[in-house]
């Protein structure tokens, strides 16, 4: 018998040669077979995978999940049954476990593997086990996507889960490995598929850690947290590990907030997927940003998206295949009870992200963007904490700074045609946040002359001179306007190196 460390070795060479990569799925499937298999229907990638070849064979067994002839993948079928990936039983193997590649953040490469539960796809006639471990999910995505590219030593990854974050982490395309990476969970069955998952990947050394949020890492600092945690707000106790703490409410989350910091060295991170509650009579932004104070950290707080409390009972009934069994309406009927009982109007999803800075009076910013930003977000989330520090800062300095213009902005003049002067101007990012910002005639003369080199005060009286304003008002205008413009990335103050 083949130990299970040698067959994983194995099972990963077989799945590299064969091309099971993500881009090499998508490329096997095309866009009609994709496109209908992220809306959970198999028939036309069943049809697209017919060939007999090894990528068509791993493709149809671990993404489709459709028994294949052991005989397309002779070499590797004895490994994949050694290693409890598959079952093998009149010529025929049929996975246990999901093998699902996965693409680095930027989109160009191989990052590695995530071995999961199998997809639980609604109308099976089961839903997900008590501790299902899930694969890696658009949420994972997102979360990995908001992780700073920035080089970092020493890093968790809390509720690892498939290991997906980790193997993120460790993925050198994106930043150099980090020489330590724990991972911890609650769940063994979670820790064990996570080790699978490394072993798939070629990640070495991660050290996996069973225990609730930063009980399994007291007295030790990270350079960077990252946790893709069970944040859905449930009616009652726990159904489901990979999703529900046990926690009533967002209370996961926000202890995870408030506690992380401890366990951060001086400039790491904390940065978190979340769902917050809307409660009536509470701006959701108050509560949520209240979560961060006294954290010692800058922080970002961002909302993507809000649903209503009906919305939300269905996206998860829906979640647990639950939709349209006998259960339905009275789970459905708790969800809203819970939620009526609590006085929640709605629950917001999104990111946190949190900078050790050990500034006296750190920047707390909490916003709503619900469009499409530029991906990979982790690319530049320290240049938006950087903007909203020295946005901080700036009303102080104003006089003595020096501002350049963000690259890729451009002006746009709102007006009636042959009109003098524009009803509006507005600034607006081609790239990053993609902000747009009704701006004045101030503004605008400065976005066009800032250069990082020349001090602001002689920018603005020259703006003054021009528009034959009073410098006074002039410079009292850019007080008042820039720091906001600052923090939201359309003028960076150029940073010492
Ligand atoms: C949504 S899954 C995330 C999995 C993976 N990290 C990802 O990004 O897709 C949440 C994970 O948190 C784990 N978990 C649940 N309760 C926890 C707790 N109290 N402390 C730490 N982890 C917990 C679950 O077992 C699950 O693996």
């Amino acid at each position: 018998m083949p130990d299970l460390h040698s067959s994983l070795r194995r099972v990963r060479a077989a799945l590299e040669d064969a091309g099971y990569t993500v881009a090499g799925v998508r490329e096997l499937l095309g866009p009609v077979a994709g496109g209908a298999l992220a809306r959970d229907e198999i028939v036309p990638a069943v049809r697209a995978t017919g060939g007999g070849s090894p990528l068509e064979a791993l493709t149809r067994l671990f993404w489709l999940q459709v028994p294949v002839g052991a005989a397309a993948l002779k070499g590797t079928a004895d490994d994949l049954v050694a290693a409890g990936l598959a079952e093998a039983s009149g010529g025929e193997l049929r996975a246990r476990l999901h093998v699902e590649p996965l693409e680095s953040v930027t989109g160009d490469g191989h990052a590695g593997y995530a071995v999961s539960d199998l997809k639980v796809r609604p109308g099976s006639g089961a839903g997900p086990a008590a501790d299902h471990v899930v694969g890696a999910g658009g949420a994972s995505g997102n979360l990995a996507r908001l992780v700073i590219h920035k080089p970092v030593d020493n890093v968790l990854d809390l509720g690892t889960g498939c290991g997906v974050q980790a193997v993120h982490l460790a993925d050198a395309s994106v930043r150099p490995r980090p020489a330590r990476i724990t991972a911890t969970d609650v769940s063994p069955r979670a820790l064990r598929l996570a080790a699978m998952s490394f072993a798939l990947s070629g990640v070495d050394g991660v050290e996996l850690l069973d225990g609730p949020l930063l009980e399994p890492v007291r007295e030790r600092r990270f350079d960077l947290i990252v946790s893709n945690p069970p944040f859905v707000v449930a009616p009652s106790g726990r159904r489901f590990t990979y999703r529900e703490s046990g926690l009533p409410g967002d209370e996961f989350c926000r202890r995870l907030v408030a506690e992380a910091p401890a366990h951060l060295t001086d400039g790491g991170h904390l940065q978190l997927l979340a769902n917050w509650l809307h409660v009536d009579g509470t701006p959701w932004d108050e509560r949520v940003g209240a979560w961060a104070e006294g954290s010692g950290c800058d922080a970002w707080i961002v909302q993507r998206d809000v649903q209503d409390p009906a919305e939300y009972a269905e996206l998860w009934l829906r979640d647990s295949c639950e939709t349209g069994t006998p259960e339905y309406r009275s789970r459905y009927g708790e969800w809203l009870d819970h939620f009526e009982r609590l006085g929640i109007t709605g629950i917001g999803f999104g990111w946190i992200t949190l900078r050790k800075s050990g500034a006296a009076r750190p920047a707390i910013r909490v916003e709503e963007l619900r469009h499409a930003v530029e991906q990979p977000v982790g690319a530049y989330v320290d240049d938006v904490l950087n903007g909203f520090a020295a946005a901080r800062e700036f009303s102080t300095v104003c006089g003595q700074v020096t501002l350049g213009a963000a690259a890729g902005i451009t002006q746009e003049q709102i007006g009636p045609p042959g009109a003098e002067d524009p009803e509006r101007i507005v600034l607006r990012q081609s790239g990053r946040l993609m902000r747009a910002a009704g701006i004045g005639t101030v503004e605008a003369a400065l976005a066009g002359v800032c250069d990082g080199d020349i001090p602001l005060e002689p920018l603005l009286d020259a703006i003054a001179q021009l528009t034959d304003m009073d410098p006074g008002a002039v410079r009292a205008h850019a007080t008042a306007v820039l720091p906001e413009l600052i923090a939201d990335g359309f003028f960076e103050v150029p940073r010492p190196d």
